[in-house]
């Protein structure tokens, strides 16, 4: 269904993005010489655009019922059921209200440096197939406006393709399509995502909107058995680099210049991502680290501050902790115990604890900016408001949290 890009026929551009890893001898330019990494010694402090461009409702079911979408489960179920019109308006909504040019002002604010914004393949129209697919249209733009305010807060911006083509996992709306089998590991739909990345990846180097775009992650958090994606390591990574690549040597991109390309880590148990990889020149790993789902770790205070304070998230570097909360398990998270209202002096100890222990990677992103759940520890912004994130990050490795432990 895709067109074929017309990137070799674009000629030569001026002013060419620069994607780089922020370093603390790389100059964020666009910020005219202010380096929002200097504080932080060039590690990465940020917070993801959940459901910005990938809705997922429940981060937001008063948004998600607002826009009409009250009982639907997923992106496409929305659109089926309103009629691709009217949910491109509805959407268009949404996209317009949800994380604002205020937003980004406030998160620049608060010492952070980096957004990571979950995007669908869904965004790029050609991709999709109107006879089995249906999503909102019209979300580009919103998403080229919103580069360009992270850009010009001088933001780091990691561009992750959180919905893949076909789905890369079952039953989540994460994926923007709630479906009961994955459709994603196979080649026609690897082929629909590698045309998906070399047209993003040109629109990083050419449109000014992207120049603050140092990283594209190839695929969120696809099946936890190696076995199963097999194909995905020898196939579509390795083409991934090979196709992003040549966007950029067609462009003539610096080599330093290179967009980064992101994978799921070992830990998260979808393999090694660089088994079948030959070229790992800007390669980076993500690693999600929710402790609320690691059966291993006994459900007590003590012993979340103790895996945090001594966790280790591997070797692969750079390595950035892309997704992490203070939630813990469900079965638990209203109890006396870990109510959020009676324990900030937990939940502050416990945001330290992860701080220190991510920042031994080269850093970190929370998972989420905003929610309308009224519980901090899935929002930055409420958690800054209970008092439980401090402005000045440096301070938590002044909490002695870790002392002893
Ligand atoms: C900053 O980072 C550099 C390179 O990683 C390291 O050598 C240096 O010790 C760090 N400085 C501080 C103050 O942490
Ligand atoms: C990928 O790497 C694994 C482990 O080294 C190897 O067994 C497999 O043959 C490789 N696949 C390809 C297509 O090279
Ligand atoms: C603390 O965590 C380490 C590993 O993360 C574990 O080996 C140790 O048993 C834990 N100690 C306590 C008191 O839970």
């Amino acid at each position: 269904m895709a067109t074929p890009l017309v990137l070799f026929a674009l000629g030569v551009f001026s002013n060419l993005a620069a994607a780089w890893l922020p370093e603390i001898d790389r100059e964020i330019t666009s910020l005219g010489g202010t380096n929002l990494f200097t504080k932080s010694n060039g590690t990465i402090r940020g917070v993801d655009m959940g459901a910005q461009f990938v809705f997922e409702p429940w981060i937001a079911e008063t948004a998600w019922d607002d826009i009409g979408c009250g009982t639907q489960y997923c992106e496409t179920n929305c659109v089926r059921e309103m009629g691709q019109d009217a949910a491109n308006a509805a959407f268009a909504i949404h996209w317009d209200s949800w994380i604002t040019r205020e937003d980004i002002r406030e998160i620049a604010s608060y010492g952070l440096n980096t957004i990571r914004v979950p995007i669908g393949f869904w965004m790029l129209e050609d991709i999709v197939d109107p006879s089995t697919e249906a999503f909102p249209q019209g979300g580009f733009p919103y998403l080229e406006r919103f580069c360009g305010w992270a850009s010009d807060a001088g933001l780091y911006i990691i561009l992750d393709l959180h919905g893949a083509t076909g789905a890369q996992v079952t039953e989540n709306p994460d994926t923007g399509r709630y479906v009961p089998k994955v459709e994603f590991y196979n080649e026609y739909q690897y082929e629909r995502a590698l045309l998906f990345l070399e047209q993003l990846v040109l629109e990083v180097h050419v449109n000014h909107n992207f120049r603050n775009v140092g990283m594209l992650e190839i695929v969120n958090e696809p099946l936890q058995d190696p076995d199963e994606v097999a194909s995905m390591r020898e196939t579509y990574y390795p083409r991934a680099f090979e196709r992003i690549r040549a966007v950029e040597m067609a462009l003539q991109v610096r080599r330093e210049d290179y967009v980064h390309i992101q994978m799921m880590n070992e830990l998260w148990g979808a393999g090694n991502p660089k088994e079948n990889l030959t070229d790992l020149y800007y390669a980076a790993y993500d690693d999600h680290r929710y402790l609320k789902y690691d059966a291993s770790i006994p459900v007590s205070k003590d012993s979340y501050l103790n895996a945090s304070c001594t966790d280790d998230r591997g070797d692969d570097s750079p390595t950035i902790v892309g997704e992490w909360s203070l939630s813990p398990p469900d079965d638990v998270q209203w109890d006396s115990d870990w109510d959020p209202d009676t324990n900030v002096a937990f939940y502050r100890k416990w945001f330290a604890a992860q701080v220190m222990a991510y920042e031994k990677q080269h850093g970190w992103i929370f998972w989420t900016w905003k929610a309308q759940l009224d519980d901090y520890r899935w929002s930055y912004k409420d958690a800054v408001a209970a008092g439980v994130i401090p402005l000045d990050l440096d301070s938590v490795y002044d909490t002695g949290v870790c002392d002893g432990i």
